[in-house]
């Protein structure tokens, strides 16, 4: 019997690795908050559509959340019953905090919990080259291991399952901070008249060519699609500052760009690809509209 998987969250990236696990041969069971998604996905990938997690993870030998955050883990957890012989796995990005919590939460209900986040974007996961930040006990991290390789690589970590949270966050603030010092070195250019192809020949002759072959166009392109929102940016710099302040350590540059994101989400840009932070630097492209819901 093939292995049967709850995928717990059918967002962007939910959807999408229960469309490559499907492709692998696993059953899947979906769960979403909003049932509508998973129903849509359900249909496509021929998965049977739950509407309470612990129904998707009752018959389940695995489980895997790609939820937002701290709160929508703790919600999934919360509706949880025993789950002897579970393994959980956490692909959510979410602080350390929430992940010594929820592996104690997984342990006392008789689970074994896999802290797994990932590097890589819906597009990712579905072509199988994501990679996932392992850590757990060794024998859940083991037995995660031939699941997580069919979506991608893994990296291990650790035993302790916060590591591979803080491992995620350490490399979303080089990536998203990146992205908003490029935003801000464009703007700065064409406030004095240099396009940017001119910023592309000079950033391509020196250490940044993989960056800027990456991300230019990207950050530019007024149609690309929002694979990875402002919101979940804010969020995940939100968090590297918190988890900085518990160890007693301040990161300046990352503070002020949670501070930016955060605005950018307030102001109506939340569900924006994250790259769209160049339209709020940008004083010719931002138009102000006051998200009263935040
Ligand atoms: N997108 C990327 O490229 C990327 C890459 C690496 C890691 N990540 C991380 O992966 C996670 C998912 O990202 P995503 O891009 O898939 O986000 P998304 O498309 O916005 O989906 C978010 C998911 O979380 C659910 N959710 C939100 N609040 C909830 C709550 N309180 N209780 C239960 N479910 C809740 C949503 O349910 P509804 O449909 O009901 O709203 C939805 O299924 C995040 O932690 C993100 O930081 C994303």
């Amino acid at each position: 019997m093939a292995i049967r998987i709850a995928v717990l969250g059918t967002g962007n990236m939910g959807s999408a690795i229960a469309e490559r696990l499907a492709n692998t041969g696993f059953t899947i069971f979906l769960w979403n908050r909003t049932i509508d998604k998973a129903k849509t996905l359900g249909t496509k990938i021929n998965a049977t559509v739950y509407d309470t997690p612990w129904k998707a993870i009752e018959n389940a030998d695995i489980a895997i959340s790609l939820v937002s955050d701290d709160n929508a883990l703790y919600n999934i957890i919360s509706q949880m019953r025993r789950s002897d012989g579970l393994l959980f796995i956490n692909s959510s990005t979410i602080t350390p905090k929430a992940s010594i919590i929820a592996s104690k939460q997984l342990k006392e209900l008789g689970a074994c919990y896999v802290e797994a986040p990932i590097i890589g974007n819906p597009r990712n996961l579905i072509q199988g080259d994501a990679i996932f930040l392992v850590a757990g006990e060794r024998n859940c991290v083991r037995y995660s291991m031939g699941i997580l390789m069919s979506a991608g690589k893994i990296i291990e970590i650790g035993e302790e399952s916060y590591k591979a949270s803080i491992a995620k966050l350490m490399y979303n603030t080089m990536l998203i901070s990146s992205i908003q010092l490029l935003s801000e070195s464009l703007t700065l250019a064409e406030a004095y008249g240099i396009d940017h192809e001119k910023v592309k020949e000079i950033m391509s002759n020196t250490v940044f060519k993989q960056f800027i072959d990456k991300y230019l166009d990207r950050i530019t392109n007024e149609n690309y699609p929002a694979s990875f929102k402002i919101s979940l940016a804010a969020k995940d710099l939100e968090y590297a500052s918190q988890a900085a302040y518990d160890a007693n350590i301040v990161l300046p540059l990352v503070r002020t760009s949670a501070q930016t994101f955060k605005q950018a989400d307030i102001f109506g840009l939340n569900e924006s690809d994250y790259t769209k932070i160049f339209n709020f630097i940008n004083p010719k492209k931002f138009k102000i509209t006051y998200n009263s819901n935040k």
